[in-house]
């Protein structure tokens, strides 16, 4: 083990935290609150952070959509730029946090943003940001990445620097109240993925790591068997730490990791524009079967410590695709409006972007993406 771990995002959990964003945006600074489509407006969050910035030099942006895209976020780039905007104010899901991050790093940029994103230039410098998170699932809200689309290409990328942490993150499972069955199993889901990305892969020697995975795993997995109380107070606050904690850094620091299903599931939402954590839903199972060899002393641990199953790996995929299903995701390509093109589509696309060797042992090729995509579209 050999790593450099940092975390400087304050987080602010529980009930009325949204007023604490005064304790961290000094009063002279002009900002920029950004959010989505107008779900604050139904949850009383907008009214709370308009109180909260009572006395402040503010202004907004609306309409970052799910999946935010380059077009519609050099919009906001404009408005910062003109209006000399000091610090951005998220206020949404993984979308509005991961479009405010681009806005952080392009309105600091002379040249054009999505260069951040074909990776040809890196983050040098950024405005502060803070976020009000209101959907838990991406872990957005305390790390360094941000995923954005670009329409015209069909192109969905990341980046990611130290620079694009949040100053601080509101955690408020309040604000949950609104989210739909299909929002709260998709956060579910991301959340799960995110911490089999950084667990599923082979052997390691620390304790640590594997026991907080374990421990993420085993807290989402209750939930799915307690899908009938989603709308109490304690499963969303619970969604909410886990989420949290299964994308702020730690549990992948000096471990290997995985992401293939990301890299896969990220193209298939740019062409055909499924929910990330559908996306994910489809590939993940049969990613793990095609990668059986790799993978099997992992899953007979997971399927130990988190499923409290039998010695037997192939049964987990079965655990895992079952507890999807059981809140209502798909785990079926063929559910979702794809075409006839899709393994051509992805796998072109994969290669465009360099990711013809991806996985923790860089051997998920193309003809193996290939293979997974054919087995994910289930008669
Ligand atoms: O736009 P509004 O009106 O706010 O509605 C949103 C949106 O329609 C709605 N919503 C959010 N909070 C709500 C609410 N509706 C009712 N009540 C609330 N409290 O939910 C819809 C989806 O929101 P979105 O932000 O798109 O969802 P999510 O948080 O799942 O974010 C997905 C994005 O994050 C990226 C994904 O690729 C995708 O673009 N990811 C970011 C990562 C990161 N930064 O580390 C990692 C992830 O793997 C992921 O790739
Ligand atoms: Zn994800």
């Amino acid at each position: 083990m050999n790593y450099t771990y940092f975390n400087p995002t304050s987080i602010e959990f529980g009930t009325d935290k949204i007023k604490s964003i005064v304790n961290y945006i000094d009063k002279k600074l002009k900002v920029l609150v950004v959010y989505g489509g107008g779900s604050i407006k139904k949850n009383g969050v907008y009214e709370q952070v308009k109180t909260a910035l009572e006395g402040y030099t503010w202004l907004e942006f609306s309409g970052v959509e799910p999946n935010p895209s380059y077009e519609t976020l050099n919009k906001a780039v404009k408005i910062i730029k003109d209006e000399k905007i000091d610090f951005v104010l998220a206020v949404g899901g993984g979308s509005v946090i991961d479009g405010s991050k681009y806005l952080v790093a392009a309105a600091l940029y002379d040249g054009d943003g999505w260069d951040f994103l074909d990776g040809s230039k890196q983050v040098e410098k950024a405005l502060p940001l803070g976020a009000i998170l209101t959907l838990p699932a991406t872990g957005s809200e305390s790390n360094t990445t941000a995923v954005i689309s670009k329409k015209s290409t069909n192109e969905k990328r990341y980046f990611g620097s130290p620079l694009l942490y949040p100053k601080f993150a509101v955690l408020d499972p309040n604000v949950m109240s609104t989210l739909d069955d299909r929002q709260l199993a998709n956060g579910l889901v991301d959340a799960f993925v995110h911490t089999c990305e950084q667990y599923l892969t082979y052997p390691n020697t620390s304790l640590l790591h594997d026991g907080y995975a374990q421990t993420i795993l085993k807290g989402l997995h209750t939930l799915s068997m307690d899908w009938e109380n989603r709308k109490t107070i304690s499963w969303q606050e619970n969604l909410m730490l886990l989420a949290n904690q299964a994308l702020n850094g730690f549990i992948g620091s000096g471990v290997p990791q995985d992401w293939a299903t990301h890299m896969i599931g990220h193209e298939i939402t740019a062409f055909y524009g499924l929910d990330h954590a559908r996306s994910l839903a489809v590939v993940q199972p049969q990613l793990l079967r095609v990668m059986i060899e790799d993978k099997k002393e992992k899953l007979t641990l997971m399927g130990k410590e988190v499923f409290d199953m039998p010695n037997n790996y192939e049964l987990v995929i079965e655990a895992i695709e079952y507890m999807y299903n059981s809140i209502g995701v798909s785990t079926n390509l063929n559910d979702y409006e794809i075409d006839d093109k899709v393994v051509e589509n992805i796998t072109t696309a994969l290669k465009a972007h360099g990711m013809t060797n991806i996985g923790e042992r860089g051997n998920v090729t193309l003809e193996k993406v290939a293979q997974i995509l054919n087995m994910a579209m289930k008669k």
